[in-house]
């Protein structure tokens, strides 16, 4: 049986969003060290995962050789420095003949390039889905997820066939988390060939949640918090959102050049506990009005997250009412607002404020007993 490596949503770094194909040792030692003395481990963060583009060629004997000028001192050592700091590893392959990137792909090598991961002490494999032909996805994925189990090492399977193939099906037996789309990019909105803005990619969760559970995930892509393309408002929406959806939180932006905004958004612990909640249900909107939504959560214990988005030019009044919720009529609750830290105790009715554009208001709803 699949192993139990995700009973939260993982949370860690990847290169693709921000460096695409420029990946070097040094990059990763310094995402790694930025990591550690951020406070990005301390809120949570964990997996250092290196995207496409680190491979170069195999050797006679079919073993996948890292690009020597790029990682000249090999991905045992860069592995060995990950782990010194107290993170987890990742790499990243693809179930066809080539990478997106057009570097080998693992198709045919799926045991012998396990087996060589679990050497170097990799902890999480994000597995791509360029140049598969006619290859079937859940056999594919299958293959790696088999190949992956008998490495000997616990290795995290992240599906990436951008869910082409129903993964929502196959996944949770296959994978600890499956991407639902396209690639995301840094913008408000948009869409281009295969990625889309936040936005685009947000109403394309919808109507997912029932697929998603603990050590098996939706994915609605790696975040972009911090890349330069939304503002400061729009990435706590984006954060907000991502956690109300129990998304990985894959930060994708440079950890070693982040201003006050980005390291408070990214480290946000009480976003991030709404996000990794135990009990691992995804949110749902659960009512829409032209460019105003709520999104609820339910967590452990009874509480609710909720997120009042707006998406229009100029500031709301929203307000969500505990009916919403399912909440018993003359229920009182504390309220705390995630994003501002205020608290209200003993709240009857229901709970609003005015909502900025492109922003949230985000509170944690926990039922006076
Ligand atoms: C497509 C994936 O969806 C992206 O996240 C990234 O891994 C690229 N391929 C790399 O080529």
């Amino acid at each position: 049986p699949k192993p139990n490596l995700a009973p939260t949503p993982p949370m860690g770094w990847n290169s693709w969003n921000k460096f695409a194909c420029n990946v070097s040792e040094q990059l990763i030692r310094q995402q790694a060290d930025a990591m550690a003395a951020s406070g990005m481990k301390e809120a949570g963060y964990q997996y250092i995962v290196i995207d496409d583009c680190w491979q170069k060629s195999r050797d006679a004997d079919g073993n996948i050789q890292a690009d020597p000028e790029r990682f000249p001192s090999g991905i045992k050592a860069l592995a060995d420095y990950v782990h010194a700091k107290g993170l987890k590893f990742g790499l990243y392959s693809d179930a066809g003949s080539l990478t997106c990137g057009g570097r080998p792909g693992s198709a045919g090598h799926e045991f012998q390039d396990a087996r060589q991961y679990a050497r170097w002490g990799v902890d999480y494999l994000k597995y791509d889905w360029c140049h598969t032909g006619p290859r079937n996805a859940e056999a594919a994925y299958t293959i790696m997820a088999k190949a992956l189990r008998e490495s000997g090492r616990d290795i995290v399977l992240s599906i990436c066939e951008w869910g082409v193939n129903q993964p929502e099906r196959w996944g949770p037996t296959v994978g600890h988390l499956w991407r639902t789309t396209g690639d995301i990019f840094d913008a408000w909105e948009g869409k281009k060939d295969w990625s889309h803005g936040m936005t685009n990619i947000l109403d394309m969760q919808v109507e997912r949640a029932a697929h998603s559970a603990p050590n098996a995930w939706n994915d609605p892509d790696m975040l972009e918090v911090g890349n330069g393309g939304m503002t400061t408002t729009e990435y706590e929406s984006h954060f907000s959102l991502w956690a109300m959806l129990a998304a990985p939180l894959i930060a994708g932006n440079d950890l070693s050049k982040m201003d006050a905004d980005t390291r408070r958004i990214l480290t946000n612990a009480d976003v991030i506990a709404v996000d990794q909640d135990p009990l691992g249900r995804q949110g749902q909107r659960i009512w829409k009005q032209g460019d105003l939504e709520i999104w609820s959560r339910p967590l452990k214990d009874g509480d609710h997250a909720v997120v009042l988005f707006n998406r229009g030019k100029a500031p709301a009044a929203m307000r969500v009412d505990w009916t919403q919720l399912k909440l018993p009529a003359g229920q009182k609750a504390d309220v705390k607002d995630l994003w501002s830290k205020r608290v209200s105790k003993g709240v009857a009715g229901g709970y609003g404020g005015t909502v900025a554009s492109h922003g949230v208001i985000m509170v944690r709803i926990t039922p006076v007993r």
